[in-house]
Protein backbone atom coordinates (compact mmCIF):
# COMPACT_ATOMS: atom_id res chain seq x y z
CA UNK A 1 0.00 0.00 0.00
CA UNK A 2 1.88 3.20 -1.38
CA UNK A 3 4.74 2.85 -3.30
CA UNK A 4 8.17 4.47 -2.83
CA UNK A 5 10.64 5.35 -5.36
CA UNK A 6 14.25 7.46 -4.51
CA UNK A 7 17.21 8.03 -6.11
CA UNK A 8 20.77 9.29 -5.50
CA UNK A 9 23.15 9.26 -8.38
CA UNK A 10 25.00 10.91 -11.01
CA UNK A 11 22.10 11.05 -13.50
CA UNK A 12 19.07 12.61 -13.69
CA UNK A 13 16.70 11.25 -11.18
CA UNK A 14 13.04 11.88 -12.70
CA UNK A 15 12.61 9.53 -15.17
CA UNK A 16 14.26 6.93 -12.81
CA UNK A 17 11.36 8.35 -10.13
CA UNK A 18 8.39 8.31 -12.79
CA UNK A 19 9.39 4.74 -14.19
CA UNK A 20 9.49 3.61 -10.80
CA UNK A 21 5.95 4.96 -9.47
CA UNK A 22 4.45 3.88 -12.85
CA UNK A 23 5.21 0.30 -11.54
CA UNK A 24 4.38 0.57 -8.30
CA UNK A 25 1.23 1.99 -8.96
CA UNK A 26 -0.70 -1.44 -8.18
CA UNK A 27 0.33 -0.07 -4.29
CA UNK A 28 -2.21 2.78 -4.76
CA UNK A 29 -3.30 5.08 -7.27
CA UNK A 30 -5.30 8.02 -5.55
CA UNK A 31 -2.42 10.50 -5.60
CA UNK A 32 1.25 10.56 -6.48
CA UNK A 33 3.89 12.99 -5.59
CA UNK A 34 7.68 13.65 -6.55
CA UNK A 35 10.52 15.73 -5.08
CA UNK A 36 13.55 16.46 -6.64
CA UNK A 37 16.25 18.51 -5.78
CA UNK A 38 18.31 20.49 -8.40
CA UNK A 39 19.81 24.20 -7.81
CA UNK A 40 19.78 24.92 -4.26
CA UNK A 41 16.62 23.82 -3.77
CA UNK A 42 13.60 21.04 -3.44
CA UNK A 43 10.98 21.31 -5.96
CA UNK A 44 7.76 19.26 -5.36
CA UNK A 45 4.88 18.09 -7.51
CA UNK A 46 1.86 16.42 -6.30
CA UNK A 47 -1.28 15.70 -8.29
CA UNK A 48 -4.02 13.93 -6.83
CA UNK A 49 -5.21 10.91 -9.41
CA UNK A 50 -2.87 8.63 -11.16
CA UNK A 51 0.74 8.70 -12.15
CA UNK A 52 -0.42 10.43 -15.82
CA UNK A 53 -2.05 12.73 -13.65
CA UNK A 54 1.48 14.09 -11.98
CA UNK A 55 3.32 13.66 -15.08
CA UNK A 56 1.20 16.53 -16.63
CA UNK A 57 1.85 18.59 -14.20
CA UNK A 58 5.66 18.42 -14.67
CA UNK A 59 8.17 20.91 -16.37
CA UNK A 60 10.44 19.75 -18.63
CA UNK A 61 13.09 19.13 -18.16
CA UNK A 62 13.03 18.76 -14.65
CA UNK A 63 16.68 18.08 -13.66
CA UNK A 64 18.32 16.81 -10.63
CA UNK A 65 20.43 14.10 -9.16
CA UNK A 66 18.45 13.50 -6.00
CA UNK A 67 14.62 12.99 -5.53
CA UNK A 68 11.88 10.60 -4.06
CA UNK A 69 8.36 9.84 -4.86
CA UNK A 70 5.16 8.11 -3.77
CA UNK A 71 2.33 6.68 -4.80
CA UNK A 72 -0.71 6.92 -2.35
CA UNK A 73 -3.41 5.17 -1.61
CA UNK A 74 -5.02 7.19 1.44
CA UNK A 75 -5.31 6.30 5.28
CA UNK A 76 -5.16 9.38 6.90
CA UNK A 77 -6.24 12.32 5.23
CA UNK A 78 -9.09 11.98 2.24
CA UNK A 79 -7.24 11.80 -1.12
CA UNK A 80 -6.58 15.33 -2.61
CA UNK A 81 -3.50 17.05 -3.42
CA UNK A 82 -3.00 18.36 -0.25
CA UNK A 83 -2.42 15.60 1.46
CA UNK A 84 -0.68 13.56 -1.60
CA UNK A 85 3.61 13.03 -0.54
CA UNK A 86 6.61 14.17 -0.75
CA UNK A 87 5.16 16.30 3.10
CA UNK A 88 8.12 18.87 3.45
CA UNK A 89 8.30 20.90 7.20
CA UNK A 90 7.81 24.46 7.56
CA UNK A 91 11.06 26.04 6.58
CA UNK A 92 11.35 23.35 3.62
CA UNK A 93 14.45 21.86 4.50
CA UNK A 94 13.13 18.31 4.91
CA UNK A 95 10.84 16.53 1.98
CA UNK A 96 9.88 12.90 2.27
CA UNK A 97 7.42 10.21 1.65
CA UNK A 98 5.87 7.80 3.50
CA UNK A 99 4.21 4.29 3.31
CA UNK A 100 2.21 3.08 6.45
CA UNK A 101 0.47 4.33 9.46
CA UNK A 102 1.26 5.94 12.48
CA UNK A 103 -1.07 5.42 15.07
CA UNK A 104 0.37 8.08 17.81
CA UNK A 105 0.55 11.10 15.22
CA UNK A 106 -2.08 13.11 17.23
CA UNK A 107 -0.12 12.68 20.69
CA UNK A 108 3.33 13.19 18.66
CA UNK A 109 1.21 16.43 17.18
CA UNK A 110 0.40 17.94 20.55
CA UNK A 111 3.67 17.07 22.60
CA UNK A 112 5.97 18.28 19.54
CA UNK A 113 4.24 20.41 17.30
CA UNK A 114 2.34 23.10 18.77
CA UNK A 115 3.81 25.89 17.22
CA UNK A 116 4.15 24.25 13.38
CA UNK A 117 1.12 24.69 11.17
CA UNK A 118 0.33 21.66 9.43
CA UNK A 119 -0.73 21.78 5.97
CA UNK A 120 -2.57 18.45 5.69
CA UNK A 121 -4.59 16.07 7.33
CA UNK A 122 -1.80 13.09 7.37
CA UNK A 123 0.20 11.25 9.93
CA UNK A 124 3.02 12.13 7.62
CA UNK A 125 3.72 15.76 8.07
CA UNK A 126 4.06 14.57 11.54
CA UNK A 127 6.74 12.78 11.01
CA UNK A 128 8.65 15.82 8.85
CA UNK A 129 7.40 18.32 11.03
CA UNK A 130 9.15 17.00 13.86
CA UNK A 131 11.82 16.00 12.66
CA UNK A 132 12.38 19.72 11.65
CA UNK A 133 11.52 20.85 15.40
CA UNK A 134 14.32 18.42 16.62
CA UNK A 135 16.57 19.17 14.29
CA UNK A 136 16.24 23.66 15.30
CA UNK A 137 17.10 22.25 18.91
CA UNK A 138 20.19 22.00 17.59
CA UNK A 139 20.41 18.09 16.74
CA UNK A 140 21.89 16.76 13.64
CA UNK A 141 19.93 15.66 10.86
CA UNK A 142 20.70 12.18 11.69
CA UNK A 143 19.44 12.87 15.46
CA UNK A 144 16.75 14.25 14.73
CA UNK A 145 15.33 11.28 12.18
CA UNK A 146 16.76 8.69 15.21
CA UNK A 147 14.71 10.51 17.74
CA UNK A 148 11.14 11.24 15.69
CA UNK A 149 11.54 7.50 14.77
CA UNK A 150 12.06 6.15 18.06
CA UNK A 151 8.81 8.12 19.63
CA UNK A 152 6.65 6.57 16.32
CA UNK A 153 4.15 3.86 17.22
CA UNK A 154 2.80 1.65 13.67
CA UNK A 155 4.28 0.87 10.93
CA UNK A 156 6.42 2.97 8.32
CA UNK A 157 9.05 3.00 5.30
CA UNK A 158 10.07 6.66 4.83
CA UNK A 159 12.69 8.27 2.24
CA UNK A 160 13.53 11.82 3.05
CA UNK A 161 15.50 14.31 1.52
CA UNK A 162 17.35 17.14 3.38
CA UNK A 163 17.76 20.41 1.60
CA UNK A 164 20.98 21.14 3.27
CA UNK A 165 22.96 18.12 2.68
CA UNK A 166 21.92 17.09 -0.77
CA UNK A 167 25.09 14.45 -1.28
CA UNK A 168 22.78 12.17 1.24
CA UNK A 169 18.91 10.25 1.19
CA UNK A 170 17.81 9.40 4.33
CA UNK A 171 15.61 5.77 4.42
CA UNK A 172 14.25 3.88 7.04
CA UNK A 173 12.21 0.93 7.87
CA UNK A 174 9.84 -0.28 10.02
CA UNK A 175 6.88 -3.08 8.76
CA UNK A 176 6.28 -1.67 5.60
CA UNK A 177 8.87 -2.97 2.97
CA UNK A 178 11.89 -1.17 1.72
CA UNK A 179 14.66 -2.62 -0.11
CA UNK A 180 17.61 -1.07 -1.51
CA UNK A 181 19.09 -0.93 -5.25
CA UNK A 182 22.17 -0.74 -5.88
CA UNK A 183 23.50 0.83 -9.45
CA UNK A 184 26.82 1.64 -11.08
CA UNK A 185 26.06 5.21 -10.78
CA UNK A 186 23.28 5.46 -8.29
CA UNK A 187 21.63 3.92 -4.91
CA UNK A 188 17.95 3.67 -5.24
CA UNK A 189 15.17 2.94 -2.73
CA UNK A 190 11.57 0.79 -3.50
CA UNK A 191 9.23 -0.62 -1.92
CA UNK A 192 9.53 -3.66 -4.05
CA UNK A 193 12.31 -4.34 -6.53
CA UNK A 194 10.38 -4.19 -9.90
CA UNK A 195 10.74 -0.45 -9.65
CA UNK A 196 14.19 -0.04 -10.90
CA UNK A 197 14.91 -3.67 -11.92
CA UNK A 198 14.65 -1.86 -15.47
CA UNK A 199 18.44 -0.28 -13.51
CA UNK A 200 19.49 -2.94 -11.28
CA UNK A 201 18.87 -6.37 -10.23
CA UNK A 202 20.71 -5.98 -6.99
CA UNK A 203 19.36 -4.76 -3.76
CA UNK A 204 19.36 -5.33 -0.18
CA UNK A 205 16.62 -6.01 2.39
CA UNK A 206 16.18 -3.98 4.72
CA UNK A 207 14.77 -5.01 8.06
CA UNK A 208 12.52 -3.49 10.82
CA UNK A 209 14.14 -0.55 12.63
CA UNK A 210 16.37 -0.30 10.56
CA UNK A 211 18.07 3.09 9.29
CA UNK A 212 20.10 3.94 5.69
CA UNK A 213 22.28 6.57 4.53
CA UNK A 214 22.57 6.70 1.06
CA UNK A 215 25.00 8.79 -1.20
CA UNK A 216 25.34 7.99 -5.00
CA UNK A 217 27.90 5.08 -3.67
CA UNK A 218 27.19 3.96 -0.67
CA UNK A 219 24.32 2.54 1.38
CA UNK A 220 25.48 2.88 5.59
CA UNK A 221 22.80 0.29 7.44
CA UNK A 222 22.19 1.15 11.32
CA UNK A 223 19.85 0.29 13.47
CA UNK A 224 17.88 2.59 15.37
CA UNK A 225 20.12 1.82 18.66
CA UNK A 226 22.84 2.98 16.16
CA UNK A 227 24.46 -1.13 15.65
CA UNK A 228 26.08 -1.04 11.93
CA UNK A 229 24.65 -3.65 9.61
CA UNK A 230 26.70 -4.85 6.92
CA UNK A 231 24.25 -6.97 4.87
CA UNK A 232 24.95 -8.87 1.11
CA UNK A 233 22.70 -7.98 -1.85
CA UNK A 234 20.71 -10.08 -3.21
CA UNK A 235 20.21 -10.60 -6.88
CA UNK A 236 16.75 -10.16 -7.68
CA UNK A 237 15.08 -12.86 -9.85
CA UNK A 238 12.22 -10.65 -11.98
CA UNK A 239 12.80 -9.99 -15.44
CA UNK A 240 12.00 -6.74 -16.87
CA UNK A 241 9.72 -8.34 -19.56
CA UNK A 242 7.71 -10.32 -16.81
CA UNK A 243 6.42 -6.81 -15.58
CA UNK A 244 5.31 -5.66 -19.02
CA UNK A 245 1.86 -6.13 -20.68
CA UNK A 246 3.11 -7.25 -23.56
CA UNK A 247 0.23 -7.73 -26.33
CA UNK A 248 -2.59 -7.30 -23.49
CA UNK A 249 -4.79 -4.95 -23.02
CA UNK A 250 -4.68 -5.23 -19.14
CA UNK A 251 -2.62 -7.28 -16.81
CA UNK A 252 -5.38 -9.20 -14.98
CA UNK A 253 -6.07 -11.11 -19.11
CA UNK A 254 -2.23 -11.64 -19.06
CA UNK A 255 -2.40 -13.16 -15.49
CA UNK A 256 -5.33 -15.45 -16.21
CA UNK A 257 -3.40 -16.45 -19.58
CA UNK A 258 -0.63 -17.17 -17.54
CA UNK A 259 -2.25 -19.80 -15.12
CA UNK A 260 -1.12 -22.62 -17.44
CA UNK A 261 2.32 -21.80 -17.36
CA UNK A 262 2.50 -20.98 -13.12
CA UNK A 263 1.22 -24.96 -12.41
CA UNK A 264 4.06 -26.24 -14.91
CA UNK A 265 6.67 -23.53 -13.19
CA UNK A 266 5.25 -25.27 -9.43
CA UNK A 267 5.47 -28.98 -11.19
CA UNK A 268 8.99 -28.40 -12.01
CA UNK A 269 9.59 -26.29 -8.82
CA UNK A 270 8.22 -29.35 -6.63
CA UNK A 271 9.16 -32.41 -8.23
CA UNK A 272 12.15 -34.72 -8.76
CA UNK A 273 11.90 -34.72 -12.21
CA UNK A 274 10.68 -38.35 -11.97
CA UNK A 275 7.12 -37.68 -11.53
CA UNK A 276 7.69 -37.24 -7.56
CA UNK A 277 6.69 -35.03 -5.51
CA UNK A 278 9.67 -32.79 -3.74
CA UNK A 279 8.93 -30.54 -1.40
CA UNK A 280 11.22 -29.34 1.00
CA UNK A 281 11.51 -32.01 4.01
CA UNK A 282 11.86 -29.34 6.96
CA UNK A 283 8.31 -27.55 5.86
CA UNK A 284 6.81 -31.05 5.64
CA UNK A 285 8.73 -32.25 9.32
CA UNK A 286 6.69 -29.54 10.93
CA UNK A 287 3.38 -30.24 9.25
CA UNK A 288 3.41 -33.56 10.23
CA UNK A 289 4.21 -32.87 13.92
CA UNK A 290 0.89 -30.89 14.02
CA UNK A 291 -1.90 -31.79 15.94
CA UNK A 292 -3.94 -28.79 13.71
CA UNK A 293 -2.59 -26.81 11.11
CA UNK A 294 -4.21 -23.13 11.27
CA UNK A 295 -4.45 -21.38 7.45
CA UNK A 296 -4.23 -17.30 8.18
CA UNK A 297 -5.00 -15.29 5.21
CA UNK A 298 -7.05 -12.64 3.73
CA UNK A 299 -9.39 -12.26 0.61
CA UNK A 300 -8.36 -14.70 -2.08
CA UNK A 301 -5.57 -16.02 -0.14
CA UNK A 302 -8.31 -16.82 2.24
CA UNK A 303 -10.23 -18.67 -0.68
CA UNK A 304 -7.10 -20.46 -1.48
CA UNK A 305 -6.88 -21.45 2.22
CA UNK A 306 -11.01 -22.86 2.38
CA UNK A 307 -9.63 -25.55 -0.74
CA UNK A 308 -5.92 -26.22 0.60
CA UNK A 309 -8.24 -27.35 4.25
CA UNK A 310 -10.07 -29.88 1.76
CA UNK A 311 -6.74 -31.10 1.26
CA UNK A 312 -4.74 -31.17 4.26
CA UNK A 313 -7.45 -33.20 5.88
CA UNK A 314 -8.75 -35.25 2.61
CA UNK A 315 -5.70 -35.89 1.42
CA UNK A 316 -3.20 -35.85 4.76
CA UNK A 317 -5.35 -36.40 7.59
CA UNK A 318 -4.19 -33.39 9.38
CA UNK A 319 -7.64 -31.50 11.02
CA UNK A 320 -7.15 -27.68 9.41
CA UNK A 321 -8.57 -24.87 10.44
CA UNK A 322 -8.89 -21.69 8.08
CA UNK A 323 -9.11 -17.99 9.70
CA UNK A 324 -9.41 -14.54 8.18
CA UNK A 325 -6.35 -12.87 9.64
CA UNK A 326 -7.96 -10.14 10.97
CA UNK A 327 -10.50 -11.59 12.99
CA UNK A 328 -8.04 -13.92 14.30
CA UNK A 329 -7.38 -11.68 17.52
CA UNK A 330 -10.99 -12.04 17.81
CA UNK A 331 -11.58 -15.25 17.59
CA UNK A 332 -8.39 -16.83 18.64
CA UNK A 333 -9.95 -20.92 18.47
CA UNK A 334 -8.47 -23.23 21.23
CA UNK A 335 -5.03 -24.34 20.55
CA UNK A 336 -4.04 -27.82 20.93
CA UNK A 337 -0.28 -29.28 22.19
CA UNK A 338 0.87 -28.84 18.34
CA UNK A 339 -0.71 -26.29 16.25
CA UNK A 340 1.39 -25.11 13.22
CA UNK A 341 0.62 -21.93 11.34
CA UNK A 342 0.40 -21.53 7.68
CA UNK A 343 -0.01 -18.17 6.19
CA UNK A 344 -0.96 -17.52 2.56
CA UNK A 345 0.27 -14.35 1.06
CA UNK A 346 0.39 -13.51 -2.64
CA UNK A 347 2.68 -10.35 -1.73
CA UNK A 348 3.77 -11.80 1.39
CA UNK A 349 3.13 -8.64 3.02
CA UNK A 350 -0.09 -7.88 4.26
CA UNK A 351 -0.96 -6.54 7.56
CA UNK A 352 -3.28 -8.30 9.06
CA UNK A 353 -1.45 -11.99 8.20
CA UNK A 354 1.31 -10.33 9.75
CA UNK A 355 -0.28 -9.00 12.90
CA UNK A 356 -1.32 -12.90 13.48
CA UNK A 357 2.10 -14.42 12.74
CA UNK A 358 3.98 -11.81 14.94
CA UNK A 359 1.65 -12.93 18.32
CA UNK A 360 1.68 -16.39 17.52
CA UNK A 361 5.61 -16.43 17.18
CA UNK A 362 5.79 -14.90 20.20
CA UNK A 363 3.35 -17.91 21.95
CA UNK A 364 6.98 -20.34 19.86
CA UNK A 365 4.17 -21.44 17.35
CA UNK A 366 5.98 -22.85 13.76
CA UNK A 367 4.68 -21.07 10.78
CA UNK A 368 5.25 -21.60 6.82
CA UNK A 369 4.19 -18.93 4.73
CA UNK A 370 3.26 -19.99 0.97
CA UNK A 371 3.72 -16.45 -0.67
CA UNK A 372 4.28 -15.49 -4.27
CA UNK A 373 7.11 -13.01 -3.08
CA UNK A 374 10.57 -14.46 -2.18
CA UNK A 375 12.26 -12.36 0.71
CA UNK A 376 8.89 -10.78 1.65
CA UNK A 377 8.02 -9.91 5.20
CA UNK A 378 6.29 -12.99 5.83
CA UNK A 379 8.75 -14.98 4.57
CA UNK A 380 11.47 -13.68 6.16
CA UNK A 381 9.88 -14.17 9.30
CA UNK A 382 8.24 -17.58 9.02
CA UNK A 383 9.98 -20.96 10.00
CA UNK A 384 9.46 -21.87 5.92
CA UNK A 385 8.64 -20.64 2.98
CA UNK A 386 7.43 -21.88 0.28
CA UNK A 387 7.11 -20.00 -3.14
CA UNK A 388 4.12 -19.96 -5.49
CA UNK A 389 6.38 -19.23 -8.69
CA UNK A 390 4.01 -17.49 -10.38
CA UNK A 391 5.83 -14.11 -11.42
CA UNK A 392 4.82 -10.74 -10.65
CA UNK A 393 1.37 -10.64 -10.10
CA UNK A 394 0.56 -6.92 -11.18
CA UNK A 395 -3.73 -6.41 -11.00
CA UNK A 396 -4.73 -5.89 -8.29
CA UNK A 397 -7.64 -8.69 -8.71
CA UNK A 398 -5.69 -11.56 -7.96
CA UNK A 399 -5.80 -14.87 -10.03
CA UNK A 400 -2.89 -16.54 -11.06
CA UNK A 401 -1.57 -16.56 -7.32
CA UNK A 402 -4.82 -18.17 -6.29
CA UNK A 403 -4.92 -21.16 -8.30
CA UNK A 404 -0.87 -21.45 -8.02
CA UNK A 405 -1.76 -21.33 -4.04
CA UNK A 406 -4.08 -24.12 -4.41
CA UNK A 407 -1.50 -26.02 -6.50
CA UNK A 408 0.77 -25.61 -3.75
CA UNK A 409 -1.38 -26.40 -0.94
CA UNK A 410 -2.19 -29.68 -3.16
CA UNK A 411 1.07 -31.13 -3.01
CA UNK A 412 2.30 -30.23 0.18
CA UNK A 413 -1.19 -32.13 1.34
CA UNK A 414 -0.07 -34.98 -0.80
CA UNK A 415 3.95 -34.96 0.33
CA UNK A 416 2.55 -35.49 3.51
CA UNK A 417 1.04 -38.78 2.56
CA UNK A 418 2.77 -41.89 3.71
CA UNK A 419 3.34 -43.05 -0.05
CA UNK A 420 4.02 -40.16 -2.73
CA UNK A 421 3.32 -42.36 -5.58
CA UNK A 422 0.88 -41.34 -7.04
CA UNK A 423 -0.54 -39.40 -9.99
CA UNK A 424 -0.49 -35.90 -8.40
CA UNK A 425 1.92 -34.80 -10.97
CA UNK A 426 0.74 -36.21 -14.08
CA UNK A 427 -2.61 -34.71 -12.97
CA UNK A 428 -1.56 -31.53 -12.47
CA UNK A 429 -0.03 -31.43 -15.92
CA UNK A 430 -3.20 -32.79 -17.32
CA UNK A 431 -4.61 -29.38 -15.35
CA UNK A 432 -2.81 -27.08 -17.17
CA UNK A 433 -3.49 -28.42 -20.09
CA UNK A 434 -7.40 -28.45 -19.29
CA UNK A 435 -6.65 -24.44 -18.40
CA UNK A 436 -5.21 -24.07 -21.43
CA UNK A 437 -8.37 -25.56 -23.72
CA UNK A 438 -10.41 -23.12 -21.31
CA UNK A 439 -8.47 -20.41 -21.97
CA UNK A 440 -8.15 -20.43 -25.91
CA UNK A 441 -11.74 -19.80 -25.83
CA UNK A 442 -11.84 -17.18 -23.71
CA UNK A 443 -13.80 -14.49 -25.78
CA UNK A 444 -17.16 -16.93 -24.58
CA UNK A 445 -17.14 -15.29 -21.75
CA UNK A 446 -16.98 -11.90 -23.30
CA UNK A 447 -20.39 -13.03 -25.11
CA UNK A 448 -22.13 -14.96 -21.56
CA UNK A 449 -20.55 -11.84 -19.47
CA UNK A 450 -22.62 -9.48 -21.66
CA UNK A 451 -25.77 -11.94 -21.84
CA UNK A 452 -25.68 -12.62 -17.71
CA UNK A 453 -24.56 -9.73 -15.94
CA UNK A 454 -24.30 -6.09 -17.43
CA UNK A 455 -28.02 -5.10 -17.14
CA UNK A 456 -27.98 -5.60 -13.21
CA UNK A 457 -26.86 -4.81 -10.40
CA UNK A 458 -26.41 -8.06 -8.91
CA UNK A 459 -25.42 -11.41 -9.00
CA UNK A 460 -25.56 -14.59 -7.12
CA UNK A 461 -22.41 -17.51 -6.97
CA UNK A 462 -24.15 -20.74 -5.96
CA UNK A 463 -22.11 -24.10 -5.70
CA UNK A 464 -21.84 -26.40 -2.68
CA UNK A 465 -18.61 -28.26 -1.35
CA UNK A 466 -15.36 -27.43 -3.02
CA UNK A 467 -17.68 -25.24 -5.73
CA UNK A 468 -19.09 -22.80 -3.00
CA UNK A 469 -15.19 -22.05 -1.80
CA UNK A 470 -14.84 -21.13 -5.75
CA UNK A 471 -18.52 -19.11 -5.79
CA UNK A 472 -16.59 -17.20 -3.01
CA UNK A 473 -13.71 -16.41 -5.13
CA UNK A 474 -16.01 -15.37 -8.27
CA UNK A 475 -18.26 -12.99 -6.59
CA UNK A 476 -15.07 -11.79 -4.78
CA UNK A 477 -13.42 -11.10 -8.91
CA UNK A 478 -16.98 -9.71 -10.51
CA UNK A 479 -17.87 -7.18 -7.42
CA UNK A 480 -14.14 -6.07 -7.07
CA UNK A 481 -13.40 -5.13 -10.54
CA UNK A 482 -17.00 -4.61 -12.33
CA UNK A 483 -18.75 -3.39 -8.52
CA UNK A 484 -21.90 -5.66 -9.59
CA UNK A 485 -22.79 -6.24 -6.08
CA UNK A 486 -22.08 -10.45 -5.79
CA UNK A 487 -21.91 -12.87 -3.78
CA UNK A 488 -21.37 -16.59 -3.44
CA UNK A 489 -23.50 -18.91 -1.70
CA UNK A 490 -23.57 -21.96 -0.14
CA UNK A 491 -26.79 -23.74 -2.76
CA UNK A 492 -28.59 -25.19 0.05
CA UNK A 493 -28.22 -22.04 2.16
CA UNK A 494 -29.99 -19.42 -0.14
CA UNK A 495 -33.29 -20.37 0.53
CA UNK A 496 -32.81 -19.49 4.00
CA UNK A 497 -33.22 -16.13 3.63
CA UNK A 498 -31.04 -14.55 0.53
CA UNK A 499 -33.62 -16.10 -1.91
CA UNK A 500 -35.60 -12.91 -0.99
CA UNK A 501 -33.36 -11.00 -3.41
CA UNK A 502 -34.27 -13.25 -6.49
CA UNK A 503 -36.19 -11.10 -8.99
CA UNK A 504 -36.84 -11.33 -12.92
CA UNK A 505 -33.74 -11.67 -14.33
CA UNK A 506 -31.44 -11.88 -11.20
CA UNK A 507 -28.22 -13.46 -12.78
CA UNK A 508 -27.63 -16.54 -11.01
CA UNK A 509 -24.44 -18.36 -11.94
CA UNK A 510 -24.46 -22.21 -10.59
CA UNK A 511 -20.95 -23.90 -10.73
CA UNK A 512 -21.33 -27.52 -10.10
CA UNK A 513 -18.41 -29.45 -10.82
CA UNK A 514 -18.94 -32.23 -8.23
CA UNK A 515 -20.58 -35.91 -9.60
CA UNK A 516 -21.79 -35.82 -5.89
CA UNK A 517 -23.52 -32.10 -5.32
CA UNK A 518 -24.81 -32.09 -8.87
CA UNK A 519 -28.16 -33.07 -8.28
CA UNK A 520 -28.56 -30.74 -5.07
CA UNK A 521 -27.68 -27.57 -7.18
CA UNK A 522 -29.65 -28.49 -10.00
CA UNK A 523 -32.63 -28.31 -7.05
CA UNK A 524 -31.06 -25.10 -5.55
CA UNK A 525 -31.10 -23.79 -8.87
CA UNK A 526 -34.36 -24.13 -9.90
CA UNK A 527 -35.50 -22.59 -6.73
CA UNK A 528 -34.24 -19.59 -8.52
CA UNK A 529 -35.32 -20.35 -12.31
CA UNK A 530 -38.49 -20.64 -10.81
CA UNK A 531 -38.49 -17.23 -9.23
CA UNK A 532 -37.18 -15.18 -12.25
CA UNK A 533 -33.46 -15.96 -12.29
CA UNK A 534 -31.57 -16.24 -15.01
CA UNK A 535 -28.97 -19.30 -14.15
CA UNK A 536 -25.84 -19.80 -15.89
CA UNK A 537 -24.51 -23.13 -15.33
CA UNK A 538 -21.04 -24.12 -15.02
CA UNK A 539 -20.65 -27.94 -15.48
CA UNK A 540 -17.62 -30.11 -16.76
CA UNK A 541 -17.56 -32.93 -18.87
CA UNK A 542 -18.64 -35.05 -16.12
CA UNK A 543 -21.74 -33.23 -14.49
CA UNK A 544 -23.04 -31.94 -17.67
CA UNK A 545 -26.47 -31.75 -19.02
CA UNK A 546 -28.91 -30.75 -21.52
CA UNK A 547 -29.09 -26.64 -21.83
CA UNK A 548 -25.85 -26.03 -19.71
CA UNK A 549 -24.22 -23.15 -20.92
CA UNK A 550 -20.49 -23.51 -20.43
CA UNK A 551 -19.12 -26.99 -19.93
CA UNK A 552 -15.22 -27.19 -19.04
CA UNK A 553 -13.17 -30.27 -18.98
CA UNK A 554 -13.15 -32.47 -16.35
CA UNK A 555 -10.66 -33.41 -13.62
CA UNK A 556 -9.86 -35.05 -10.68
CA UNK A 557 -12.77 -33.71 -8.17
CA UNK A 558 -10.16 -32.39 -5.99
CA UNK A 559 -8.16 -30.30 -8.54
CA UNK A 560 -11.56 -28.94 -10.17
CA UNK A 561 -10.79 -25.37 -8.49
CA UNK A 562 -8.04 -25.05 -10.67
CA UNK A 563 -10.03 -25.29 -13.55
CA UNK A 564 -13.66 -24.10 -12.74
CA UNK A 565 -12.19 -20.43 -10.89
CA UNK A 566 -10.67 -19.55 -14.62
CA UNK A 567 -14.60 -18.95 -16.02
CA UNK A 568 -14.98 -17.28 -13.07
CA UNK A 569 -11.92 -14.69 -13.72
CA UNK A 570 -13.25 -14.59 -17.00
CA UNK A 571 -16.74 -13.12 -16.40
CA UNK A 572 -15.75 -10.70 -14.13
CA UNK A 573 -12.77 -9.36 -16.13
CA UNK A 574 -15.40 -9.43 -19.66
CA UNK A 575 -17.75 -7.64 -17.10
CA UNK A 576 -15.59 -5.06 -15.86
CA UNK A 577 -14.20 -4.28 -19.38
CA UNK A 578 -17.61 -4.09 -20.69
CA UNK A 579 -18.80 -1.45 -18.32
CA UNK A 580 -15.63 -0.02 -18.90
CA UNK A 581 -14.17 -0.25 -15.70
CA UNK A 582 -10.18 0.26 -15.14
CA UNK A 583 -10.00 -3.46 -14.96
CA UNK A 584 -6.17 -3.31 -12.95
CA UNK A 585 -7.07 -0.77 -10.54
CA UNK A 586 -10.40 -1.00 -9.44
CA UNK A 587 -11.44 2.06 -7.20
CA UNK A 588 -10.74 2.16 -3.84
CA UNK A 589 -8.33 -1.05 -3.80
CA UNK A 590 -4.11 -1.59 -3.98
CA UNK A 591 -2.44 -4.56 -4.13
CA UNK A 592 -0.42 -4.94 -1.40
CA UNK A 593 -2.56 -4.36 2.25
CA UNK A 594 0.61 -3.14 4.05
CA UNK A 595 -1.83 -1.62 7.36
CA UNK A 596 -3.83 -3.18 9.33
C1 LIG B 1 -8.49 -9.84 -4.37
C2 LIG B 1 -7.20 -9.74 -3.72
C3 LIG B 1 -7.16 -9.56 -2.26
C4 LIG B 1 -5.92 -10.23 -1.66
C5 LIG B 1 -5.81 -9.91 -0.17
C6 LIG B 1 -4.66 -10.64 0.47
O1 LIG B 1 -8.39 -10.03 -5.74
O2 LIG B 1 -6.18 -9.75 -4.37
O3 LIG B 1 -8.32 -10.03 -1.66
O4 LIG B 1 -6.02 -11.61 -1.85
O5 LIG B 1 -5.64 -8.54 -0.02
O6 LIG B 1 -3.45 -10.33 -0.15
P1 LIG B 1 -2.21 -11.26 -0.03
O7 LIG B 1 -2.52 -12.54 -0.69
O8 LIG B 1 -1.10 -10.50 -0.69
O9 LIG B 1 -1.96 -11.45 1.45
Amino acid sequence: MCGITGYIGRENCTEHLLKGLTRLEYRGYDSAGISVYGNGSVRTFKQKGRIDDLKALLPSPLYGNLGIGHTRWATHGEPNQKNAHPHSSSSGRYTLVHNGVIENYEELQSKWLQNAPLTSSTDTEVIVQMIETLSLTGLSTKEAFIFTLSELKGSYAIAMIDRDAPDELWVAKNKSPLLIGLGDTFMSVVSDAIASIHATNQYIELKDEEIVRLTSSSASIETLQGEEIKRKPFKASIDDSDIEKGPYMHYMLKEIDEQPAVIRSLISHYSDGKGEIDISSSAKECLLKADRIHIVACGTSYHAGLVGKEYLEKIAGIPTEVHIASEFVYNTPLLGSHPVFLYLSQSGETADSRAVLVEMKKLGYPSITITNAKGSTLSRESDHTLLLHAGPEIAVASTKAYTAQIAVLYLVAKSLMKTTRDSSIKDLSRVAQSMEAIIDHKENYQALAKHYLLESRNAFFIGRAMDYHVCLEGALKLKEISYIQSEGFAGGELKHGTIALIEEGTPVIALTTQTGTDPNIRNNAKEVLSRGAHVLFISTENTKKEGDQNVIPSCPELLSPLLSVIPLQLLAYYAALEKGCDVDKPRNLAKSVTVE
